[in-house]
């Protein structure tokens, strides 16, 4: 069987909940479900289906916890291992929304595994995010800020086509 991780990166607790929520679905213990702040990039190694989560702060930039962790896991060699990305943001961000995803797909390209997990963004209103790459999302983008009420039907299609 598949061994399953996620690992997160959350400043007031809402990319947390959402890792929680998948792992609830997905029956994932909770060591399994890794904060990237207390975490080692080796800590990687583990797992067969990786699944990633950042909000974005800043002017689309990273969650704070992820710069230290994507140092190290950039040299890693994660060839055979598949990566699901998700992120939290905030679509009235509309230059930025969810960039951070876009960031760490980049970052984790470096290291060889297979992505799965892109999302189509029909239905959301935003202008611009780096997530976005050849006119689908990376990853799975949410906004509980605005439209938290979105959140289970996008998280459980999401999640049937990571699996
Ligand atoms: C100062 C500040 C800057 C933010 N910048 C962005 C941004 O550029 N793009 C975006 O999509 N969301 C942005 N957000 C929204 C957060 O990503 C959103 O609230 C998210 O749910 C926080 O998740 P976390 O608690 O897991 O860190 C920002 C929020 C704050 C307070």
């Amino acid at each position: 069987m598949k061994k399953i991780g996620i690992f997160y990166g959350s400043t007031t607790g809402t990319t947390e909940k959402i890792a929680n929520k998948i792992a609830e679905i997905l029956n994932i213990e909770d060591k399994d479900v890794r904060d990237v702040a207390t975490s080692s990039p080796s800590d990687l190694a583990a797992y067969d289906l990786i699944i990633i989560g950042t909000s974005t702060w800043g002017n689309g930039a990273l969650q704070e916890d992820w710069y230290d962790f994507v140092d190290g896991a950039e040299a890693l060699d994660l060839k055979g291992k598949t990566i699901a990305l998700f992120g939290c943001g905030d679509v009235t961000m509309s230059e930025t929304f969810c960039s951070a995803v876009g960031k760490l797909y980049k970052d984790f390209k470096e290291t060889g595994a297979d992505f799965v997990g892109a999302y189509d963004t029909d239905g959301y209103d935003f202008k611009h995010s780096e997530a976005v790459v050849d006119g689908k999302a990376v990853g799975l983008l949410l906004d509980e800020v605005n439209h938290p009420e979105l959140t289970d039907f996008r998280l459980r299609g999401w999640i049937g086509e990571i699996m």
